[in-house]
């Protein structure tokens, strides 16, 4: 049984379905539970579809309201509930406690408890004690984190770099092992805090790598450098690593704005100052306002002036505009009483009270929406921006043709050569040429 059907659960149930095993996935969603049943994902990843399709065709997967459990009855139950970050910038763990309750309250036999769910280390072992020690039946616990990326989270499950089972108890940590024998991937055995922090520090150190590159684009913006040849320069070094070397506006997405905050808060409230983390987070805020810097020092104050904003989501691949630095963008530019256009290829809406409708307008296509700008902000690298036509582009633009490249994704000798200004990220070398 796999309870959360988030990217993460959605993802294990097809999983464990095409390695063979029968599996129920539960939400607390009625709406998103008949539209599964009614063959609609309600997430955009690509090949997930075509996964749970023929998992379905196989009688291999059902899914179920949680309400409809009356008795749990199986071996192994997959926790994939959400821990949104509190005001405080801890993780709020309310909802994988109450599935513990739940489970508790309805099991029939003994069982393992696998939490998939992102948890701040030592809640495993703090878990276990508060709810499971001395239950009637034997309830294991296992930590075993995810390492999905959106967008190519069947690819991560399929072909994980490692696979991270964290318990008190060998012979549910070898169950555990035992789901992923299909997959041919180096496997980490040991404790549940230790599994814990591994998630904690993987997704930090990746952040403050994309922030470092960050503070060494500014650095290329004062000395004249070009961000994109130092990072391709420093990511040959195989000790560095040619990964997460992007420099831009910054990280966002669903996990690791949230959980470099709750590692900071952990940090802090077991008495370390975790320095390092806490500049990770101020240089990442201090990245999604260099566009709106930058239109400023072109366009001077930006009241009436036409702006476009091309890409929405967090970063392409995906339609999740969870902590999407383009988010903060928009909402800055309406703050300067800019008129602002949007497209994102996949994001179609905001269903979200971010803005006030009239506010904005959503573009039928990159034309439509660049038409009358004086400026466009590329906020997201898709495919389709790279390679528009931007000669076209700049017939239907306004002067003073400025294009701010916020994800440093376009050929700034193209742009150029179209006859706009070139903005990047710490790439001032290029938009003099
Ligand atoms: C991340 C982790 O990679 C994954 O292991 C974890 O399970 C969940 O969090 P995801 O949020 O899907 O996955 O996105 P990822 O591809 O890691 O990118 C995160 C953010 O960093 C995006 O906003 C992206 O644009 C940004 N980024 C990434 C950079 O700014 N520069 C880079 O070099 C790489």
């Amino acid at each position: 049984m796999v309870i959360g059907l988030g990217y993460v659960g959605l993802v294990a149930v097809a999983g464990l379905a095409k390695a063979g095993y029968q599996i129920t996935g539960v939400d607390i969603n009625i709406k998103k539970i008949n539209s599964l049943n009614n063959g609609k994902i309600d997430i955009y990843e690509p090949g997930l579809k075509e996964v749970i399709d023929e998992a379905r065709l196989n009688q291999r997967i059902s899914f179920k309201n949680i309400a409809e459990i009356k008795n749990i009855d199986c071996g192994i139950v997959i926790i994939c509930v959400g821990t949104p970050s509190r005001p405080d910038g801890a993780a709020d763990l309310s909802q994988v406690e109450y599935t513990i309750e739940w489970i508790k309250e309805r099991t029939i036999n003994s069982l393992t408890i696998i939490m998939k769910s992102t948890v701040p280390p030592g809640t495993g072992e703090l878990l276990y004690k508060k709810y499971l020690a001395g239950f009637s039946y034997k309830i294991n616990y296992i930590s075993n984190p995810e390492f999905l990326r959106e967008g190519q989270a069947l690819k991560d499950w399929f072909y994980p770099d490692r696979i991270v089972i964290g318990g008190n108890n060998n012979k549910a940590i070898e169950e555990v092992s035992a789901l992923y024998d299909s997959l041919n991937a180096r496997i980490v055995k040991l404790d549940i805090t230790s599994a814990e922090l591994i998630k904690y520090a993987a997704n930090a150190f990746l952040a403050t790598k994309i922030s470092f590159i960050n503070e060494i684009a500014c650095l290329c913006d004062c000395l004249g450098a070009d961000i994109n040849s130092v990072a391709t320069g420093i990511g040959l070094d195989n000790r560095i690593g040619e990964g997460f070397l992007k420099a831009g506006i910054g990280y966002g997405g669903s996990c690791f704005p949230k959980d470099v905050r709750a590692l900071n808060f952990l940090s802090t409230i077991n008495g370390h100052n975790f320095e390092l983390l806490r500049a990770t987070i101020i240089v990442n805020s201090r990245q999604r306002l260099l566009p709106v810097q930058k239109l400023r020092s072109y366009l001077g104050n930006l009241v009436n002036k036409n702006i476009a904003v091309l890409g929405l989501t967090f970063k392409p691949g995906t339609d999740d505009i969870r902590e999407s630095p383009s988010l903060d963008i928009i909402r800055l530019l309406l703050d300067e009483g800019a008129n602002v256009s949007i497209y994102d290829p996949i994001r179609k809406n905001l269903n979200i009270n971010l803005f006030r409708k009239d506010q904005i307008r959503f573009g039928k296509n990159i034309l439509d929406t660049v038409k009358g700008t004086e400026a466009v902000v590329v906020a997201t690298e898709w495919d389709q921006f790279i390679d528009t036509n931007w000669s076209e582009i700049k017939i239907v633009m306004n002067e003073p043709f400025l294009i701010v490249d916020g994800r440093n994704c376009l050929d700034p000798c193209i742009i150029n050569n179209c006859g706009f200004i070139y903005s990047g990220i710490g790439r001032a070398k290029a938009h003099e040429r």
